[in-house]
């Protein structure tokens, strides 16, 4: 039996495969590289020394995913894929629409076809909107502030409904904080495309060179030095949190949702301060307006997630820091580093 992994080659996907193949877990990935690249299912199988299928394709084929479904025998699926940008998601909500929901709805069709009712799902804090109290429950009122966090809110809804039809259903919904970090070995991490949106991302560039200096969206919020404060999360920690899910969702039935964060909350100046720290680079920065949409603060209560899936988060915001610099050092341009770029270009040659 195996685990498939949609958007496997993504960030937390990509962590969440080295965490599952260490485990014994047999894996079979499908990614469109939408957002991502092959080399980093590469890189997640000389990382666990385990071989895996992996195929390119995207989760709305029909025929595609109807054959992997045929071909493996398939326990249960953690459902990455899908578009994560908030600001893309407000200029073509229809293609968020379509990839993120129809997507799921796509896949989960596909399950039932053939008899697979375990699902992790990729959920955000971002279901909690603006929440006003702090730290954040999961009994907490949902709302969507933009499109992106519409598609997950509506595809929470969905899996419930699923479950009220079926309860032969076995869902896990889970709640990322603020993913940051890579892992220890600097071979697989984030990459984003163009600019970085999120903080760290764009710290890291700054260090490294490519960014000239970070912009702090607001120095005036009623937090302990005027930045935002949110709950950064390790990705491996996340991933592992994955693996705590998917015991649960194999040996129960049901639909449920859960934190995952730290429970602490660091100001944007904190995570400046502790990443000069962990690099010994200088960060500089502008301080701007207010992002539009930005909340003031944002933490988990992880307390369900402890109780119910014995998982809490280990690594600390110093490590979090090393690790997410180690990844940009050793691989400046992602996974463009050089030596892709000459076999790619190699490749186009017709010279290998
Ligand atoms: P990512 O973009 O790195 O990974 C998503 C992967 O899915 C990519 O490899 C992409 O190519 C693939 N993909 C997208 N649409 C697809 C499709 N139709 N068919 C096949 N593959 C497809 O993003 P991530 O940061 O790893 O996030 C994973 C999931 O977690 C996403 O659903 C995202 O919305 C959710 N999430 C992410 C964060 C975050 O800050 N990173 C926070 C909360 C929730
Ligand atoms: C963003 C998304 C959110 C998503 C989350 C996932 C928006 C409005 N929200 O949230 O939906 O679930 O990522 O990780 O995009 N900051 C700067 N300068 C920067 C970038 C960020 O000062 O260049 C600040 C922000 O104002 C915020 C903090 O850093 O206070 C974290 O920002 P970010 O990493 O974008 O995460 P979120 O705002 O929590």
């Amino acid at each position: 039996m195996a685990i498939l992994v949609t958007g496997g080659a993504g960030y937390i996907g990509s962590h969440t495969c080295v965490e599952l193949l260490n485990q014994g877990f047999d894996i079979v990935v499908i990614d469109n590289f939408s957002n991502s690249k092959p080399e980093a299912l590469e890189r997640v199988k000389q990382l666990s020394k385990r071989r895996f299928k992996s195929y390119s394709m995207n989760i709305l084929d029909s025929c595609g995913l109807d054959r992997i479904f045929q071909e493996h025998e398939i326990e249960a699926v953690i459902h990455f894929a899908g578009l994560k940008s908030v600001g893309e998601s407000a200029k073509m909500p229809l293609q968020y629409y379509h990839n993120n929901l129809n997507g799921t709805l796509h896949l989960c069709r596909m399950m039932e076809k053939h008899n697979v009712r375990k699902l992790v799902f990729s959920s955000s804090a971002t279901v909690y909107g603006h929440s006003e109290i702090c730290p954040i429950k999961e009994h907490f009122p949902l709302t969507a502030t933009n499109p992106y966090g519409r598609t997950k809110l509506m595809t929470e809804e969905v899996l419930r409904d699923l479950y009220q039809a079926d309860s032969r259903w076995s869902i896990a919904l889970l709640r990322y904080f603020n993913p940051v970090g890579a892992h220890k070995s600097g071979r697989i991490g984030e990459d984003p495309n163009g600019i970085p949106n999120n903080l760290m991302p764009y710290i890291t560039q700054v260090a490294i060179g490519r960014q000239e200096k970070l912009t702090i969206f607001g120095d005036s919020y009623n937090t302990k030095d005027g930045t935002g404060v949110r709950d950064y999360i390790h990705v491996v920690d996340l991933a592992r949190g994955h693996i705590k899910a998917l015991e649960k969702i194999r040996n129960s039935t049901g639909v449920d949702a859960y934190n995952l964060g730290t429970g602490k909350g660091y100001s944007v100046l904190e995570m400046v301060a502790a990443f000069e720290q962990a690099s010994g680079r200088n960060i500089p920065f502008s301080i701007a307006d207010n992002r539009p949409g930005d909340v003031a603060v944002c933490y988990a209560s992880p307390a369900k997630a402890k109780e119910i899936l014995d998982w809490e988060a280990q690594i600390d915001i110093q490590e979090m820091c090393e690790d997410a610099w180690r990844w940009q050092l050793q691989n400046p341009n992602g996974y463009e580093n050089e030596d892709n770029l000459v076999t790619l270009h190699a490749r186009s040659a017709n010279v290998i």
